[in-house]
């Protein structure tokens, strides 16, 4: 049932070409420069007409979500505000009918996103359920959604069904966008082809980087603490990164803004603490190459996800993980799967139990 592989993580990672495929099938017509999302089409005159957009979600979902304000805001100039669930319920919010939820959970079954929804739901908001279980309770209370199609995730640590998530957040903000206008249609017709060539660009990690990754785990298996950084599109990539490493390797990990660590994680920087640049081609490269070198200077060592043919990025990490060179709005999507290995691996190398991490369950029925 493992396919071979020694973990269901492996498996689930090494899946990710198909089920990111899957998610994408049907709906994203790359060559007619054409998105098609029912659910979308059902909520479309309350999502025109929202002031904002609010993301309920908990761990690596809400991670999906936070990509999601940053390309939602972008592309579709709405307003997003990403709530942890079990915050988000607790706290009173102001929410009314104008407003529109996304929720976002693999499982469905999430007891505080489910509840934070309830609420939401009995004052008059339009929930939207981005799913991956299909009949499951969050996709029965939603008003209308889009399953992201990702197949059954075994693995505790959330991989294949947040590349899904991501898959299916582009789509809904690429089509949301088109319908606006805020979107020129050679920038949409660029964004659905590079979308489309997202499987094969992670196959390509998948095939070329394995090695390189099994190699820098195995140097770095024995570290304390990490540091994951990352700076616009990919600062929620960087949050991701520190949680899988967390559940899977036991290692303490933070994920920041790369430009935040002058204003205290810095202090933590000695030649022990490994540093985890991602650092792909963007607009903010330039201001990342010199984050990295405020880590050397402090004599860290910085392991960096980089852009096929940067020669620059690479001669000042000790390490360095490539990936293709894709347009900085979908780059979540790819940056992500070296991480994901990583901590498979140093979790493997420490002799973990990386299919069931202790103290987890799969789905948090309880808040
Ligand atoms: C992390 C992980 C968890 C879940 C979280 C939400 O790898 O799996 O953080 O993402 O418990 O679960 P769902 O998406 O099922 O609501």
């Amino acid at each position: 049932e493992k396919g071979g592989y020694d973990h269901f993580m492996l498996k689930e990672i090494f899946e990710q070409p198909i089920t990111i495929a899957d998610s994408l099938r049907g709906r994203l017509m790359a060559n007619e420069a054409q998105i098609i999302l029912s659910g979308i089409d059902d909520i479309k005159d309350k999502l025109m007409a929202a002031r904002r957009v609010i993301i309920v979600a908990c761990g690596t979902s809400w991670h999906a979500g936070l990509v999601a304000e940053y390309v939602i805001e972008e592309l579709c100039r709405i307003n997003v505000e990403v709530e942890y669930a079990s915050e988000f319920r607790y706290r009173n919010p102001i929410i009314d009918s104008d407003d529109v939820i996304f929720a976002i959970s693999q499982s469905g079954e999430t007891a505080d996103t489910l509840v934070a929804l309830e609420r939401a739901k009995e004052q008059g908001a339009t929930i939207f359920g981005i799913v991956n279980v299909v009949g499951s309770s969050i996709a029965r209370i939603s008003h209308a959604g889009c399953y992201t199609h990702a197949g059954p995730e075994i693995g505790v640590a959330s991989t294949k069904a947040y590349t899904a998530q991501l898959a299916v957040l582009m789509m809904i903000a690429l089509k949301v966008a088109k319908d606006k206008g805020t979107i020129s249609e050679e920038r949409f017709g660029n964004l659905c082809h590079e979308l489309n060539q997202i499987p094969e660009k992670v196959q390509w990690v998948l095939d070329n980087e394995v090695d390189n990754i099994k190699a820098i785990a195995y140097k770095y298996k024995d570290a304390h603490d990490m540091l994951f950084l990352g700076r616009g599109y990919n600062f929620p990539t960087a949050l991701e990164g520190a949680l899988k490493l967390k559940e899977i390797s036991y290692i303490h990990a933070e994920g920041y803004p790369a430009a935040e660590m002058k204003h205290g994680p810095i202090a933590l920087v000695d030649d022990q603490l490994p540093v985890v640049f991602i650092a792909s081609k963007d607009a903010y490269h330039e201001k990342i190459v010199s984050n990295i070198q405020e880590i050397k200077a402090r004599k860290g060592m910085v392991i960096s996800v980089v852009s096929e043919g940067d020669e620059i990025t690479p001669n000042i990490s000790n390490d360095v993980m490539r990936v293709p060179n894709v347009d900085e709005v979908i780059a979540p999507l790819l940056t992500v799967v070296p991480l994901q290995l990583l901590s498979y691996y140093i979790g493997v190398y420490r002799g973990l139990d990386v299919d069931k991490p202790r103290n987890l369950a799969k789905s948090v029925t309880v808040e």
